[in-house]
């Protein structure tokens, strides 16, 4: 079965994490701290916090922001459970917005219509790697006292407005998870300028424990002295992860050239398809690709779907409105509340898209797609 995505792992990723292996730190070392430098960085800001996954680091924001209950997070349906999720493990209540028809991506004008004053976080999602519109939801959820969260899990490397995914919102969370735009296995990463933030991440993913002499309530104890403000969970990614995400992201650049021309390609092939809508791109993005996400007009979505897998070809819809799961039917929320989302979920279909897919399997996904098409 060919897949919709998947890692790309070479003899350089192989030997940097080997070294780790028979070094004398396989956590809390010098790679973790390296290659948070190194994300920061890339994503152009101060700070880079790593975290076990993409679903962590976005716990990590979250909390970070300080949000509990009574507070709202609205944030996009068209999206992986997690972004959600980890709003509400912290008490926090979820609001959906509904997105842009063509893009995916969390709509504005939706957002500025579900502000409240219990809004604290606007959390948007870069749908299969084009950023969201991060200017006009900085200014809506600034405008009401609240943060953005932008969760770069399809995203990173990509850029908007000339400024790169990092840098864009006041917190930024990645994923590093296989099929992602670079890969530790399971990781992620949330990025900040915000000192006060990346420290409330920091301790938050170190089990809440403090360091910060002067912070201490207890400052006179002895040297081995630590405190615990608040508690947190153990979210640290290893330095074995870490040395492997630090030898992808020399090779991000790479990636992302041949992500853009699978990109290009899908474009140019399938754009005389009948039945078949392709993705929107806006002229202020440069995306990493991290899904070719087309649309099955006409009602034959499941039918298409099924005979590209019957043909080998391991297709995905992203994704499943996250309030039409039993947990948040189970609290009041109902389908029809976005409908853009609804219709977007019933025609998606995620061809395969990853850097290590040849031409020639993306020829025969492009000829399969149109033979089921015509039929
Ligand atoms: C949009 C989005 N957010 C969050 C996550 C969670 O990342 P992870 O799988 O690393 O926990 C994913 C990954 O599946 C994702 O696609």
């Amino acid at each position: 079965m060919l897949p919709y995505g998947r890692q790309w792992i070479d003899e350089n990723d192989i030997a940097e994490v080997a070294e780790v292996l028979t070094s004398d730190w396989l956590t809390t070392g010098p790679w973790v701290r390296d290659f948070e430098h190194a994300l920061a960085e890339r994503g152009g800001a101060r700070h880079a916090v790593s975290a076990t996954s993409g679903t962590a680091a976005l716990h990590m924001a979250y909390a970070a922001a300080g949000i509990g209950p009574g507070d709202e997070v609205i944030t996009t349906p068209m999206t992986y459970v997690a972004t959600a999720s980890g709003a509400m493990h912290c008490g926090a209540s979820v609001v959906f917005a509904d997105i842009e028809e063509d893009t995916g991506n969390l709509d504005p004008v939706a957002v500025a219509a579900a502000v409240s004053e219990r809004t604290r976080i606007v959390a948007a999602v870069d749908y299969a790697g084009q950023p969201a519109d991060m200017d006009r939801l900085n200014a809506i959820a600034h405008e009401v006292g609240a943060l953005t969260v932008e969760d770069g899990a399809h995203s990173v490397g990509s850029t908007y407005r000339g400024r790169p995914v990092g840098s864009l919102a006041d917190l930024t969370t990645f994923s590093f998870f296989p099929t992602k735009n670079l890969t530790t296995a399971e990781g992620g990463a949330v990025l900040t300028d915000d000192d006060t933030l990346a420290l409330a991440a920091d301790e938050f993913h170190r089990i809440g424990v403090s360091r910060d002499r002067s912070t201490y309530r207890h400052p006179d104890e002895g040297a081995w002295w630590y405190e615990v403000p608040a508690i947190g969970l153990n979210y640290r990614l290893s330095d074995v992860h870490a040395a492997l995400g630090l030898s992808q992201l020399g090779k991000l650049d790479d990636f992302k050239a041949r992500r853009a021309a699978l990109f290009a390609r899908y474009q140019e092939l399938l754009a005389d398809v009948d039945g078949l809508r392709l993705p929107t791109v806006r002229a202020d993005v440069d995306p990493t690709w991290h899904l070719y996400p087309v649309r099955i007009l006409g009602g034959r979505r499941r039918e298409v779907f099924d005979r590209l897998r019957e043909a080998g070809i391991g297709v995905q819809v992203n994704y499943i409105p996250v309030y039409w799961h039993p947990v948040f039917e189970d609290l009041g929320y109902r389908q029809g509340m976005c409908p853009n989302a609804e219709q977007f979920y019933r025609e998606e279909i995620s061809l395969p898209m990853f850097a290590r897919l040849t031409f020639a399997e993306q020829d025969r996904v492009i000829e399969t797609l149109r033979g089921i098409l015509a039929a």
